[in-house]
């Protein structure tokens, strides 16, 4: 049942108002029944994932196929392309589970998400080059290898090579999928003659999972909550179907081997995700449809996106809100990122006096009492139904490795800044798996930093197998 929220306070709203809030607050509320349900097919569709035949989660052996042992040592350079940034990184392993870091970030151009391949590659190559430049003024002599963070689903038979199934999180850039992203990357490398050689070719999850190793022996996962939503772990070689016949000879079939589970995929057949017409909504109307159902519902891509249309169906549907105003910049996709929803939550319930400047602001509304209660409940759901759905995918690893004590090592906007988050998510965990102990011995702990200490760890065991002979 959908919680009863701060009843006295509901006075100025009207009733039939009050009525569609409590019919969204249930469409939004997830049960521990439902938390359940979903990880356990969850859990099946990991294991179909690893499977010959394959599934809807791409589960993508990353070949990091050793655990980092916290003593390894070098200079690398990192890169990793976000959403909104461009981040290079120089980092410098010390060796004693320590590292140090100096980066640049450089903001992606507005247009670069839809932007050709060359230009996409070419402005990273001109940045790495900005960044070598001001790092080494009196030059390289021998090539820096670098580990490249691209955190989209990158098929891989080997740890320098992938090739990009699909864009997400809203990225479309043409001519880069189907094609191995490092070769492309590599040529624009040349065009602007850094000494540079793209060594590995790291998921963020990964990467998160690889550094926070380094530093946590507890840690299990990798995950990210921002942007996207993923999450990666160690399986065993031997334990992985779909890589019979595909694993060279002196690979060890009990040697670990990193999977990034890219499950944003998750239930991409709509069988347990409790959609609402609004996810169905933005599926339908973004680049990709039928792809990445799980992280349309929960990740930062998409939360300000859910609001804005619930608010538009109140409005222009049901007629509740928003009476005689101006809704151009409310009916603009996309126009609320995560900030938004996020700060509607940080305005305590009794005051709300953020709420109505955002909405006077960046939407040019003026709200009523009445309605800058119901977007602040809304917000609420919205945040805490992507805090409960998102942890179902830790509990599932979780149970399909039989892990009863675990570290999760959580990166991203949305586990970063989103209010309440963690404590949400942690309520997820125990709504599953009903402990009885004091303290929850499945914990999700901030994370290392992934896409630059990870990247570096990875480049530094990749050249460590190499100088070794192994594959
Ligand atoms: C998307 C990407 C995935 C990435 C995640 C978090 O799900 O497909 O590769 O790990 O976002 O950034």
């Amino acid at each position: 049942k959908p919680p009863q929220h701060r009843k006295g306070t509901f006075t100025d709203v009207p009733q039939e108002l009050l009525t569609e809030l409590k019919n969204l607050e249930e469409l939004l509320t997830i049960t521990p029944e439902t938390l359940i349900k979903i990880t356990d097919h969850f859990i099946t569709e990991l294991d179909k994932g690893l499977s010959k035949k394959g599934g809807n989660i791409p589960m993508i052996p990353g070949w990091v196929l050793d655990f980092p042992t916290g003593k390894e040592t070098g200079d690398y350079l990192a890169i990793d392309l976000g959403g909104t940034n461009l981040r290079v990184v120089l980092v410098k392993l010390g060796g004693n589970r320590d590292f140090d870091t100096t980066q640049s970030k450089f903001a992606l151009p507005k247009h670069m998400r839809t932007a050709t391949s060359d230009e996409l590659f070419d402005f990273i190559a001109e940045c790495l080059k900005k960044f070598v430049d001001e790092e080494f003024p009196e030059g390289v002599s021998a090539p820096l290898p670098l580990g490249f963070t691209f955190s989209y689903p990158a098929s891989q038979n080997s740890i320098n090579e992938g090739v990009l199934q699909r864009w997400t999180k809203g990225f479309d850039i043409d001519g880069v999928e189907g094609k191995d992203v490092v070769p492309l990357l590599q040529a624009s490398i040349e065009k602007v003659q850094v000494p540079i050689e793209v060594v590995a070719l790291i998921n963020d999850t990964t990467g998160t999972l690889v550094a926070s190793m380094y530093t946590d022996s507890e840690a299990k996962m990798g995950l990210i909550f921002g942007t996207g939503c993923n999450g990666a772990y160690y399986d065993v070689v031997k334990d992985i179907p779909k890589l019979e016949g595909l694993i060279p000879d002196d690979i060890d079939p009990e040697s670990p081997m990193a999977i990034n589970c890219e499950y944003g995929a998750f239930d991409n057949e709509h069988l347990v995700l409790p959609r609402t017409k609004y996810d169905i909504q933005i599926d339908k109307e973004s680049p990709r449809p039928g792809q990445q159902s799980f992280e349309k519902m929960i990740s930062g891509y998409y939360l300000g996106e859910v609001l804005r249309l619930i608010l538009l169906d109140l409005t222009l549907e049901k007629k509740l809100i928003f009476k005689n105003q101006d809704l151009s910049k409310l009916q603009t996709s996309f126009i609320l990122d995560t900030s938004f929803p996020a700060k509607i939550e940080e305005d305590p319930f009794e005051n709300l006096s953020d709420v109505a400047d955002l909405f006077q602001n960046q939407l040019g509304i003026q709200t009523t009492s009445a309605e800058r209660k119901i977007i602040r409940v809304l917000a609420e759901k919205i945040g805490e139904r992507s805090s409960r759905l998102s942890i179902c995918g830790i509990a599932a690893i979780c149970k399909k490795r039989g892990y009863k004590s675990a570290h999760c090592a959580a990166d991203g906007s949305v586990y970063n800044k989103y209010p309440g988050f963690k404590e949400r998510a942690a309520q997820g965990l125990r709504d599953i798996f009903k402990w009885e102990s004091k303290e929850d011995p499945i914990i999700i702990v901030p994370a290392e930093d992934g896409s630059g200490a990870g990247a570096a760890i990875i480049a530094a065991l990749t050249q460590k197998r190499l100088k070794e002979g192994k594959s």
